[in-house]
């Protein structure tokens, strides 16, 4: 276990930054294969970029201030009542406001993992700590210690899947984890869950716990991170504590319509979903394959749209950051995720084309150190 240390990540530590490689590569950030950024490669939901130009003119109005109309539309599609949801900007804006709302002293974070958990405990005065899990284990949690450490804890984050290992933990344990640590607050980041084949994490396996707090977001999975929209799903009074947080208009107009689409569309919805984890699973078979006896890197595996590697001296992440950059191709360096090192990059998938090439220049790269 780690004590963080203040000031470890920062609002400008994510990926996705096309607009500053646009500017340093002198060409528009259309122009830039963003594999930084993990949303879905097949684009947004077939349908809904048509639907929302039909919808401009919401702009007009304010949204409803508390989103409760697609609040309910969500519950539903849950299988839960409506005080059981919280809608927010993204996800992010909930996973900001839970600290608070929990009123969190003690927090325990589930990694190497995506650092704003860490930045929301700051926001609320406190140092998490860290449960690292091990490179040599390919980052597998190891689920013992975290059931032994998570009673010492009030909250605790974990990101299932996970970014930016890929791995996923087996809705079974955590059932069993949380029902053994009733005092701690699980907080369960599912933003990545859509694109994981994995029916087995029935969302009721632990809906309703009253120390369960899910995490969803529209952004990835329906590519409309510049909506933002997301929601949290938890016991009402969990739900109740994080209103008294909540901001009015939160969700716009646009994402309003958006969820309304999505949930009133669902045949095409899940359409969507199963094509996106097939061609997935099968884009993510031929990287690994690819580089399968390759001196220089060692891929993990991943069930997710984004996968994780081990670059080998004298290969550094920055050097193939900077390397496929020239090539107007944008990877994440993963130096600024505690419990990773320059080494370790992460890669979204994109269409075949665009994984081939990044598998040609990536070879070649590697090739000339
Ligand atoms: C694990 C994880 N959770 C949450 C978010 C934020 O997503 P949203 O767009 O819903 O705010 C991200 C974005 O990169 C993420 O990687």
């Amino acid at each position: 276990m780690l004590r963080s240390q203040p000031g470890d990540g920062m609002i400008k530590g994510h990926g996705g930054n096309i607009y500053a490689l646009a500017r340093e590569q002198g060409c528009t950030p259309e122009a830039i294969a963003d594999m930084s950024s993990n949303v879905n490669p097949f684009g947004a939901l077939p349908g809904l970029q048509d639907h929302l130009l039909t919808k401009v003119a919401a702009i007009e109005s304010l949204p409803e201030a508390d989103a409760a109309a697609i609040s309910a539309l969500f519950a539903e599609h849950c299988g839960v009542t409506p005080e059981n949801v919280a809608p927010g900007n993204g996800s992010t804006q909930l996973l900001y406001a839970l600290p608070r709302a929990l009123e969190t002293r003690k927090a325990l974070i589930v990694g190497p993992t995506y650092a704003d958990y860490a930045s929301a405990c700051r926001q609320q005065g406190i140092l998490p700590d860290y449960l690292l899990a091990e490179e040599e284990r390919h980052f597998a949690v190891d689920l013992d210690q975290l059931a032994s450490l998570a009673g010492q804890y009030d909250t605790v984050f974990i990101c299932n899947p996970n970014n930016p290992t890929g791995v996923l933990l087996p809705a079974t344990s955590l059932a069993e984890l949380f029902a053994s640590n009733p005092e701690t607050t699980f907080i369960v980041d599912e933003s990545y869950l859509p694109f994981a084949q994995a029916p087995e994490q029935s969302r009721d396996v632990y809906a309703n716990r009253p120390n369960v707090v899910r995490l969803t977001s529209m952004s990835k999975i329906f590519k409309i991170p510049g909506l933002r929209i997301g929601f949290a799903v938890a016991h009402a009074h969990v739900i109740a504590r994080l209103q008294r947080f909540a901001m009015p208009w939160s969700v716009n107009s646009l994402a309003c319509e958006a969820v309304v689409y999505i949930l009133q569309n669902p045949s095409t919805a899940d359409d969507f979903i199963q094509e996106t984890q097939v061609f997935l699973a099968r884009e993510r078979e031929l990287v690994l394959q690819r580089f399968a006896h390759h001196p220089s890197i060692q891929w993990y595996p991943s069930c997710t749209s984004f996968m994780l590697a081990r670059l080998k001296s004298p290969h550094t992440a920055a050097k193939v950051h900077a390397g496929l950059a020239r090539n107007l191709i944008l990877v994440r360096d993963c130096s600024n995720f505690k419990g990773l090192t320059e080494r370790h990059v992460r890669i979204s998938l994109k269409n075949s084309a665009a994984n081939k090439r990044f598998c040609v220049l990536l070879t070649e790269l590697l090739e000339k150190a």
